[in-house]
């Protein structure tokens, strides 16, 4: 068996994670995506799963290998990652990690586009469906309990962070500062501040490890409240 928390747990739980970036084709080399390792939403996968629940896993192509002890879902554009979001609902608590991207080519095309026609200088963008916003916003009991956003700022991290809180409908959204410098990108730490209903908590820096710990505390808290 796993570990359990003391003062509490998430056994009997369904927790639906996404994580790592989502690719997006334009030809049969090229994507669009945004930056993303993946290791704070595998941390978090494997922290619900030490805590008892039962995780289901989404993620877009990483370096990392699937946690044992979860179900894992591979999947590599946006449409994709929505489409296995979708099918594992219904969940307590849902958590959106992944670095979606906004947009994708419009056209995907089986042909290698051609520096020399000047293929590549404007490529026709459609927008990607919200995920997170979309789960948000479902009625009754398709909408998990909890519905965790993540928002990864520059410049008024906060500010911009709890605005996306308010315009996507999630419960929670985890902010963290990724300026230049602070080395959360693709590094083992991260330093995040969990914006709520009731406020804002910020934690020290710590391993991603330890962020999903963190968290994983909070939401047996919300539960047992
Ligand atoms: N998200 C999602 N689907 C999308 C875009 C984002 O589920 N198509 C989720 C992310 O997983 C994250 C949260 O929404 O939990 C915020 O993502 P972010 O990219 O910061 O938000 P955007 O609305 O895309 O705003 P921005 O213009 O800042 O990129
Ligand atoms: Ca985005």
């Amino acid at each position: 068996g796993h570990a359990h928390l003391p003062g509490g747990d998430l056994s009997g739980r369904t927790i639906l994670i996404t994580a790592g970036p989502t690719h997006e084709p334009l030809d049969p080399v090229r994507y669009l995506a945004n930056r993303s390792s993946g290791k704070q939403g595998y941390a978090l996968a494997c922290a619900c799963r030490d805590a008892g629940a039962r995780v289901t896993l989404v993620s877009g192509p990483t370096a990392l290998s699937p946690p044992s002890g979860v179900r894992f879902i591979g999947v590599e554009t946006a449409r994709e990652m929505e489409a296995a979001c979708l099918e594992a609902l219904p969940v307590d608590v849902g958590i959106f990690c992944a670095a979606v991207a906004d947009y994708r080519p419009e056209i995907e095309t089986a042909h290698k586009i051609k520096k020399e026609r000047g293929g590549l200088s404007s490529i026709p963008l459609t927008e990607n469906p919200d995920i997170l916003k979309s789960v948000s916003r479902m009625s009754g009991e398709h909408r998990p309990t909890l519905v965790i956003g993540f928002a990864a700022e520059t410049d008024d991290v906060i500010g911009h962070a709890e605005a996306k809180r308010l315009r996507k409908g999630c419960d929670w959204i985890v902010a963290n500062d990724v300026s230049p410098g602070t080395d959360t990108m693709g590094g083992d730490n991260n330093t995040i501040t969990i914006l709520t209903d009731n406020g804002e908590e910020t934690l020290p820096q710590m391993s991603k490890d330890d962020v999903a710990r963190a968290l994983v505390s909070r939401i047996v808290a919300a539960f047992d409240d």
